[in-house]
């Protein structure tokens, strides 16, 4: 099939989404015609097909799909960590294309939570230091107090002052939860949140995150290869080689 072919079955190029968030609710995330393309030893490699969706405020949404389907590119794009060859991502009505790479990361700041898969925690400072750094960095105040509050929140009121490589992989889970959520974020994004966690750890780590996801009326996306998780969120985006689709 030919790529136009292709496209015209997929219908690729009309937002999905649209409907579930019915118009009226604040979109949080407009994603049009998300074009990723890398050289690939001077080919280029077509990492994501001009996707497009909305995610509404307050949605929880499963980004599902075999690994190598673009799901961390997309996460990457959308927090601009990574830049688009065209197309856009507009964050709470801003337009990431319209600022440069402080702008950026003054928006993460102010908007976004992360959650990885390997934690990414910063291992010269505490658990207490790795979640006020992000609340110091958006100049919040007492954001010595706010990060105690929230690694007691995580269950983690115990290992204030221990560094990661003296924390389990679920209790490192927990201050990256408390990292991500502590500023008040409007979106979360996870890229695959148990990936690395056992089976019963991960579990935990999931229903933490949906009760302070709950809780806090966040927005979610959440990479995810459960099929379990994933029905516990109102949307199911399904990619497959750079194109998404939404499934029931
Ligand atoms: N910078 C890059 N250069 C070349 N290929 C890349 C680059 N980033 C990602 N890819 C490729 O793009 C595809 C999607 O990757 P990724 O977004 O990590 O998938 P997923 O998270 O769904 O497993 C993979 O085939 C990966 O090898
Ligand atoms: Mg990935």
């Amino acid at each position: 099939m030919t790529e136009i072919a292709a496209e015209a079955v997929d219908g690729v190029n009309e937002t999905v989404g649209e409907k579930a968030s019915g118009g009226a609710a604040e979109a949080v995330v407009e994603v049009s015609r998300l074009l990723k393309q890398v050289d690939n030893g001077g080919e280029a490699l077509t990492i994501l097909h001009e996707i497009s969706f909305a995610v509404a405020a307050g949605e929880t949404v499963a980004v599902v799909g075999a690994s190598g389907s673009g799901k961390s590119t997309l996460l990457g794009l959308l927090a601009g960590l990574d830049l688009p060859s065209s197309g856009s991502v507009t964050l709470a009505g801003e337009n990431l294309a319209g600022l440069d790479e402080d702008a950026r990361a003054v928006l993460r700041g102010r908007l976004l939570g992360f959650v990885f898969q390997s934690f990414q925690l910063l291992p010269s400072l505490t658990a207490l230091e790795n979640v006020m750094l992000p609340l110091e960095l958006a100049a919040m105040p007492d954001a010595r107090a706010r990060a105690e509050h929230w690694l007691q929140r995580v269950g983690l009121g115990h290992r204030l002052r221990h560094y990661p490589k003296h924390l389990s992989g679920g209790e490192q889970q927990r201050v990256a939860l408390a990292r991500a959520f502590a500023p008040n974020p409007r979106l979360v994004l996870a890229d695959e949140p148990t990936g690395n966690l056992d089976a019963a750890t991960g579990h935990q780590i999931i229903e933490l995150m949906f009760a302070i996801n709950a809780e806090r009326g966040t927005t979610l996306i959440l990479v995810t290869h459960d099929d379990e998780i994933a029905a516990r969120c109102a949307r199911r985006l399904h990619m497959h080689a750079g194109r998404i689709e939404e499934i029931a």
